[in-house]
């Protein structure tokens, strides 16, 4: 009785070459065992069936079957190699049996199939890196558990998806290692192995909390999409179990609360509504700060709640520029006290800089946005809008003189620079301006927030904090220059 003996769990191509030898051998099905090299010990005393380079089967195979293989040899079952071979057998008398969609075996691979891809679907989706040591000899260390073999077929897309990191992903099966170049494989590893916690967990778990509607949530729906075998291993999914606790709660004061209709605390008569010009001479913040909230250089004022001005110490040596107040900043008056402004706040404290010491301020001071039923949302301000704006910038710089701006997004590299300027060749580097004073242009934190992918969101967090790291680095030699 030939034993074929593979190289590996998911050996597609030893499973092919061996079926072919046998077939054209016309050993049958029930004539042969398969094994992996490496489990069932004890069955190698006997000697292992070695295939022969043959051409093909001696007869045609369609290629729907070999794509099907190709899956089925991932999964988990132990039959799966044999199951495989009794179905190629079975071909050569039988040419339309893929066709056959009742077909016992048929259904049965098919079904495989699809747990395979399934399974892949999830590892792309659910493996989440920590970073282990700092740039630039750090590397991005995941674990994780598949329900199939399906470490090498998935490897690809993390090396095309995280090409510029190092990376490895260990699972108890197989773990896979890219050093930008070549992935290699070594053997599974114990869950100890693998890192527990770093820098990225609480940004998972704020994006995730961030996202998490209360008054859409569907528990069966979401343990599909997120089924509760991955649980352990994400850092969001601790989160799962008090949100869901939490959200009737949530949703019932959701539809208790009113709907942000502005208010319009700084609404005067119309004798003051007339549009000002604003004068670039610099003032104190306190004057300017109040002259500003008369403002009607643009149409904003008409549904915004108030002018968001700046905010910070007088003198601060950093100024921090947004886009334009959101919902929250327009109904507290306040910049970046929403959900940007959290993200922002965890950037700021992992770069080392403290939000305490930071003038914050926006390009635009009033909030744009559409009414779609009862929530606003944001509109990009125009160039307008940004133009008639860019005095109180102006004018808020003169005041604070501070050394280094940080402008967070196209908005308010326009406002800071004084042109559009595309963010991807500008972000990063400090650029010198007329007045001695210097630039560093970033992304905005909502892009963070926007950003579908959530590993991609984890990978731009991480940008924006070196971004900000560069502004703390050069704030440093300040200080110590002075
Ligand atoms: N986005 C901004 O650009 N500024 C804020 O104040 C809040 C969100």
């Amino acid at each position: 009785m030939p034993h074929v003996t593979l190289a590996t769990e998911s050996d597609f191509r030893g499973w092919r070459a061996a079926a072919r030898t046998l077939a054209t051998q016309a050993i049958p099905p029930e004539d042969v065992t398969w094994h992996v090299a490496g489990r069932d010990a004890e069955l190698f005393v006997s000697t292992s069936f070695a295939p022969t380079p043959v051409a093909g089967s001696g007869f045609n195979v369609p290629a729907t079957f070999i794509e099907l293989a190709r899956s089925v040899v991932q999964h988990r079952d132990p039959e799966r190699f044999a199951l495989l071979y009794r179905l190629l057998w079975r071909l050569r008398p039988q040419p339309d049996l893929m066709q056959i969609a009742t077909d016992a075996d048929i259904m049965r691979v098919r079904r495989m199939a699809k747990a395979v891809h399934h399974d892949q679907h999830k590892m792309e989706a659910f493996v989440r890196f920590r970073e282990i040591g700092n740039a630039p000899d750090n590397r991005f260390v995941a674990w994780f558990e598949p329900a199939h073999h399906i470490v090498e077929a998935t490897a690809p897309f993390f090396s095309g998806r995280f090409a510029d990191m190092r990376w490895s992903i260990l699972t108890p099966d197989l773990c896979a290692h890219w050093n930008g170049e070549t992935v290699a494989f070594t053997p599974g590893l114990d869950k100890s192995a693998a890192p527990s916690d770093d820098r990225l967990e609480d940004t998972w778990r704020t994006y995730y909390a961030s996202i998490f509607n209360p008054a859409r949530l569907k528990v069966k729906a979401m343990k599909t999409e997120m089924p509760e075998r991955y649980w352990r291993n994400l850092p969001e999914a601790q989160l799962i179990k008090p949100l869901i606790a939490e959200a009737a709660r949530r949703s019932a004061d959701m539809i208790d609360a009113e709907a942000t209709v502005p208010a319009k605390p700084q609404r005067r008569d119309e004798a003051a509504m007339k549009r000002k010009a604003i004068d670039p001479s610099a003032g104190s913040l306190s004057a300017l700060r109040a002259e500003a909230m008369d403002c009607r250089a643009c149409q904003l004022w008409n549904d915004a709640t108030q002018t968001v001005f700046g905010e910070g110490p007088a003198h601060a040596p950093l100024m921090l520029v947004g886009e334009q107040p959101g919902d929250k900043e327009d109904l507290a008056g306040k910049p970046f006290v929403g959900p940007a402004g959290q993200m922002l706040d965890r950037a700021l404290n992992e770069a080392g800089i403290d939000r305490n010491k930071v003038y914050v301020t926006n390009a635009v001071k009033h909030f744009k946005f559409v009414p779609r039923g009862k929530i606003r949302l944001h509109q990009k301000p125009n160039s307008v809008e940004i133009k008639a704006c860019r005095p109180w910038y102006e004018r808020e710089r003169a005041a604070v003189k501070p050394a280094l701006i940080v402008a967070m997004g196209a908005t308010a590299a326009q406002s800071v620079l004084g042109k559009t300027t595309p963010i991807n060749r500008t972000r990063g580097h400090l650029i010198d301006l007329d007045d001695g004073a210097q630039a560093l242009v970033t992304v905005h934190p909502s892009y963070l927030l926007r950003l579908p992918d959530a590993e991609a969101k984890a990978r731009e967090y991480l940008r924006f904090v070196d971004d900000l790291k560069i502004a703390a680095t050069r704030l440093c030699h300040l200080q110590h220059a002075a």
